[in-house]
């Protein structure tokens, strides 16, 4: 049964955005393969991490609640298991692949598998470079026959001891992604040797944080091509072997600047609308949004509370009603904001003018192809928009839909808050269903609700 989505006329106050998902998948990781107890303090609970803590718990790691921390028994860098275990990352990516880099270095086989729609997203990505390391994996074929028959690399992965110790290698990732980076990262930590990760354009660098806060040896370069365009350069990644990682005994996950993106766009669309976002994550590998956004013409005002060297910068946003403008947005930032497409697209059609959205196939390989839903959103919503040949998008905002408008979340997160802003916006909205929401961020429509009383 589709939902409807209540119009809002102003959006005024403070919203508590819920904690960073990379972040906690990181950090509860890291905790699972370190020395010593972590407690982790604002850790995310959502589907998804869920899915990595139940992983972990199956690999016999000791992790409870405790008064809102997540509390992590470190085991070493080696899980005690014997025998092949089954694991299951149920929708999330990040799960699979992040994890496949860890069970590449163990002695068990590890069967990893996932829902219908992690089944149909690409693993050869993080399979090639982790067998180049001497990690044996092997992908399923695919289910969907639309699919290249010749691409066999889907999940579930089967994940088989390695013959001897895995290889250092160096590495240019082929797209930007911080999953496969990851990956490649944690595996490098059981190499035989140092790993370099030739990173073509930036993409988010919270694991080469969090190793070093685990005391593990990474170094990052900016190479030649990147001096001066420092968020989206291109970067060289030293990773060296460690015989062990030590916890840092507590850590505190600063609010996820993906979900505050929804409140970002919806505070600078709705007129007289205020808002203030606290302890957000303002890593620049994240932050491709505001910047853009800021070129609309966007009110946003940031103070930094926490920064420095290796650590995760965190501060506060406040957010004003604003007049936006259409602009290009290049391929090289689409890294700095690859989850945040789908609600740029909503802030473009509010614009004034045309924005083009360079380099985008990307979209078409997340929970739902992103592209097409954006497509369909949009164009339900009498936006004109449209996909070049190049993978971009073009939109030419203004809004002048006057019938009721039923919108579809295509069973993705990102998709479903998408157009659930842009029809709290427009008023006279309804969605197909909304449940997706809970894989990053349960509280959403709680939240929004709150905004709504406050009116
Ligand atoms: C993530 C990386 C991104 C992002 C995803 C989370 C991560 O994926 O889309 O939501 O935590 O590393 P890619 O690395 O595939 O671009």
């Amino acid at each position: 049964m589709s939902c409807k989505i209540e119009a809002l006329k102003n959006a005024v106050g403070t919203v508590n955005i819920p904690a960073d998902k990379s972040i906690s998948h990181r950090a509860v990781i890291l905790a699972s393969v370190c020395e010593g107890i972590t407690e982790i303090k604002n850790f995310l609970n959502c589907s998804d991490t869920d899915a990595t803590v139940s992983c972990l718990k199956k690999l016999g790691v000791k992790v409870y609640r405790d008064f809102g921390s997540l509390v992590v028994k470190g085991k070493g860098m080696q899980f005690a298991l014997n025998k092949p275990v089954e694991l299951y990352a149920n929708e999330s990516g990040t799960t699979m692949r992040i994890l496949s880099g860890l069970l590449s270095a163990q002695k068990f086989t590890s069967i990893f598998d996932g829902s219908t729609s992690l089944r149909r997203r690409p693993m050869a990505r993080v399979i090639e470079p982790l067998n180049k390391m001497g990690a044996r994996i092997t992908g399923s074929a695919p289910r969907n026959s639309s699919r290249n028959s010749a691409d066999t690399a889907y999940p579930p992965l089967s994940i088989f001891p390695a013959k001897g110790k895995l290889e250092g290698i160096e590495y240019e990732l082929p797209v930007a992604s911080a999953q496969v980076k990851s990956a490649v990262m944690l595996a490098a930590l059981y190499a035989d040797g140092p790993t370099m990760i030739n990173e073509p354009c930036a993409c988010r660098d919270h694991t080469e944080r969090m190793l070093k806060l685990f005391k593990a040896k990474v170094e990052v370069k900016e190479t030649v091509k990147a001096k001066g365009k420092k968020e989206t350069g291109a970067r060289e990644i030293f990773c060296y072997p460690a015989s062990k990682l030590v916890s840092p005994g507590e850590l505190s996950i600063p609010s996820d600047f993906s979900s505050a993106a929804f409140f970002i766009v919806l505070g600078l669309l709705l007129k007289d609308s205020e808002i203030m976002l606290k302890d957000i994550n303002l890593n620049p590998t994240r932050l491709g949004l505001l910047n853009v956004l800021k070129r609309m013409g966007a009110d946003i005002k940031e103070v930094i509370l926490e920064s420095g060297e290796g650590r995760e910068p965190r501060g506060n946003l406040t957010v004003k009603a604003s007049s936006l403008s259409g602009v290009t947005v290049a391929s090289d930032e689409i890294p700095l904001m690859i989850d945040e497409i789908p609600i740029l697209c909503v802030a473009a059609a509010a614009a004034k003018g045309k924005t083009l959205i360079e380099g985008v196939s990307e979209l078409k390989v997340k929970e739902t192809d992103r592209m097409a839903a954006i497509l369909y959103n949009l164009r339900q919503a009498g936006i004109k928009v449209s996909i070049t040949p190049e993978n971009s998008i073009c939109i030419k905002g203004g809004f002048n839909c006057k019938r009721e408008i039923l919108f579809k979340s295509f069973g993705d997160h990102r998709t479903a808050m998408s157009a659930v802003v842009l029809g709290s916006v427009l008023g006279n909205c309804s969605i197909d269903e909304i449940s997706c929401i809970k894989k990053s961020f349960p509280d959403f429509i709680s939240l929004l609700k709150s905004l709504r009383s406050r009116k």
